[in-house]
């Protein structure tokens, strides 16, 4: 998490690292800041707290210069305060660094640097770096970099200037992101695309251990033994537009809107209109018998559907875990598995280190990920892109729906190849996904009913989520959506668990929403849902089983459509309700407390 921007040529810095952080806002908001070089030497502006905290700052106390780092922060080693909040500097403040990602020896560090006389000021593990460069430094800024980056653990994108050497920015990665951007008049390093964008669509891509010096008319990029590399030039697609709200109130509600684009673009060029798929591209080998689905998250919600989606139709069995979880649970990888990972950002540290895992073990690695040239991207063997769009709320919607888009393809792909089910049939599901987009579009147009909806939900302390089979799955989503950005106490469960414990939980008046897209098992679910209404649940339907709804005190309409794609639509409306929650609690519906978008730390 957090993020790390800079800028080195012929503007003033302050104002494009404010506003690059600004789109990066999204990794982590606990506190920002930026160092600039003023009349070569470094000054800092620090604030806690979002950052419009340090616009108010730097308002009051402006820095000019041309030259600049920023950063804003998701806190990790120490609370959030002004003295923990990056850029951190050397003692005598000539050397400022911004840092993504965790040192994970800096206490070795630390105590190494101590006994050399290096004294700490705040708390986290950043401070090693500046003291470190310092350590090294003979009067190459590169080569210190180098020497300190040798003995970090752990994972880092680093930004760094200084006063000794006041005409360059040196950065570098390693499992961290970090971009470097081109701009007609001068240069920027970012953790992400969308920070820059307002400023150029070129940029390179730099993959781990790969450090590069900016000038204002240049950048060079080593290795880590000082070997030149060439790159070439990345052209971004999307437009900066993309990036911004376009008269929504929130990046959220504007996100949820944007699904049935997002499913067609998804579509494009995959699926034509005479049902024919084209994924060739995804070779898949005979002799895997068992496929890891791996994914934090929302992407891991997605990756339970995919599941069912690829054990229906083309009879491959899945496992879907947790990255975090199956990094260290000795999974069984042989010659006969293989991995899909899921991750919208192409960033997330543990789905990473997974991929990494099972390339290392030999297996094939596929990756569905919303974002062109993340290191998932690069690094998987087989790239399924959503084609999203930037997402930038931290509640994740459109990334969502689109990575169920890829599962059905990937399954219908799987099944025409290993020819597991009748071709009519999966015909009539390619038809029916072509449709999709429309009836999304549909359900988005009951945003008045779920608004009010909410108005009547958002004092409760507690809700439950009820689902079976695929509504299961789509109860865990809707419920994660709900608590992550309106702080209600929040649980999904199985139906059919529900005697097994949970019910203990319901008392006169606590709401229970079920969710039911699939006639044949509605009755089973009514039944659960009788069941919480006996013991004073207040009972809300979102449901396509029109047949029996006596039991709910309010029922959402969803629309019939076959039962695997149906998470697909019972999805939008609860999308929307946790959003019509959030606001009308007040709360901050893009950047949730204690959440970022991009989980770049394990
Ligand atoms: C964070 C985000 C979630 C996202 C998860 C996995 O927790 O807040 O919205 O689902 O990371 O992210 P990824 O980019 O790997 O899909």
């Amino acid at each position: 998490m957090c993020g790390i921007v800079g800028y080195i040529g012929a503007r003033p810095a302050a104002g494009l690292l404010l506003s690059g952080l600004e789109s990066l806002e999204y990794r982590g908001y606990d506190s920002a800041g930026i160092a600039v070089m003023e009349n070569e030497k470094i000054s800092v502006a620090k604030e806690k707290g979002r950052l419009a905290g340090l616009r108010e700052v730097l308002d009051t106390s402006p820095l000019s210069g041309n030259i600049g780092i920023g950063h804003t922060r998701w806190a990790t080693h120490g609370v959030p305060s002004v003295k923990n909040s990056h850029p951190h500097t050397n003692t005598d403040g000539t050397i400022a660094v911004v840092h993504n990602g965790i040192i994970e020896n800096h206490e070795a560090l630390k105590d190494y640097l101590q006994k050399k006389g290096y004294s700490f000021k705040s708390e986290t593990d950043t401070e090693v770096i500046p003291h470190l460069i310092d350590y090294y430094y003979d009067g190459d800024l590169l080569s210190a970099v180098r020497k300190a980056a040798e003995k970090l653990d752990g994972s880092y994108a680093i930004g760094v200037i200084s006063s000794k050497e006041p005409d360059k920015i040196v950065a570098v990665r390693k499992d961290s992101p970090l971009i470097v951007g081109l701009g007609k008049d001068g240069n920027f390093i970012a953790s992400d695309i969308p920070a820059i964008l307002s400023e150029t669509k070129d940029v390179y891509l730099l993959n781990d251990n790969e450090f590069v010096t900016l000038t204002k008319s240049g950048v060079a990029i080593t290795d880590a033994d000082a070997k030149p590399i060439e790159k070439e030039i990345f052209k971004v697609q999307f437009s900066a537009q993309a990036s911004q709200k376009e008269g929504y109130d929130h990046f959220m509600l504007k996100e949820i809107h944007e699904q049935p684009v997002a499913i067609r673009n998804t579509l494009r060029g995959r699926l034509d209109k005479d049902l024919k798929l084209n994924l060739d591209n995804l070779k898949f080998s005979d002799d895997i018998e068992k496929l890891y689905i791996v994914a934090c998250g929302t992407a891991y919600h997605a990756g339970l559907v995919g599941k069912k989606a690829i054990e229906t139709l083309a009879k491959l069995p899945c496992e879907v875990c947790l990255a975090s979880e199956f990094r260290y649970g000795d999974p069984l990888i042989n010659k006969n598995t293989a991995v899909l990972v899921v991750s919208q950002s192409g960033e997330t540290a543990d789905t990473l280190a997974v991929l990494r895992m099972a390339k290392k073990l030999g297996n094939t690695v596929y990756a569905i990920t919303n974002v062109v040239g993340s290191s998932v991207a690069r690094e998987a063997d087989y790239v399924f892109y959503t084609y999203a769009g930037p997402e930038i709320a931290v509640a994740s919607t459109k990334a969502y729906t689109t990575q169920l888009v890829a599962f059905y393809l990937f399954a219908i792909h799987l099944a025409e190849l290993k020819n597991t089910v009748r071709q009519s049939e999966l015909d009539d599901m390619k038809n029916e996904l072509l449709h999709l987009d429309e009836v999304v579009s549909d359900i988005l147009k009951s945003d008045d009913e779920i608004k009010k909806l909410a108005a009547d939900i958002a004092g409760e302390r507690d809700i439950y989520f009820l689902g079976r089979g695929l509504d299961y799955f789509v109860a865990m989503e809707a419920s994660l959506k709900l608590k992550e950005i309106s702080y209600i106490h929040s649980d999904a469960y199985a139906s059919g668990e529900l005697k097994h414990g949970p019910i203990a939980l319901i008392e006169n008046g606590t709401v229970v929403i079920s969710i039911c897209t699939n006639p044949e098992i509605s009755n089973k679910l009514n039944s659960n849902v009788k069941e919480v209404t006996a013991r004073g649940a207040k009972t809300i339907g979102f449901t396509a089983c029109l047949s029996d709804t006596a039991a709910y005190n309010e029922i959402i309409k969803l629309p019939q459509v076959d039962p695997l794609l149906a998470p697909l639509p019972a999805i939008i409306p609860l999308q929307l309700l946790a959003y019509h929650v959030c606001t009308a609690k007040g709360f901050d519906v893009d950047k949730p407390r204690n959440l970022a978008k991009s989980v770049t730390v394990e």
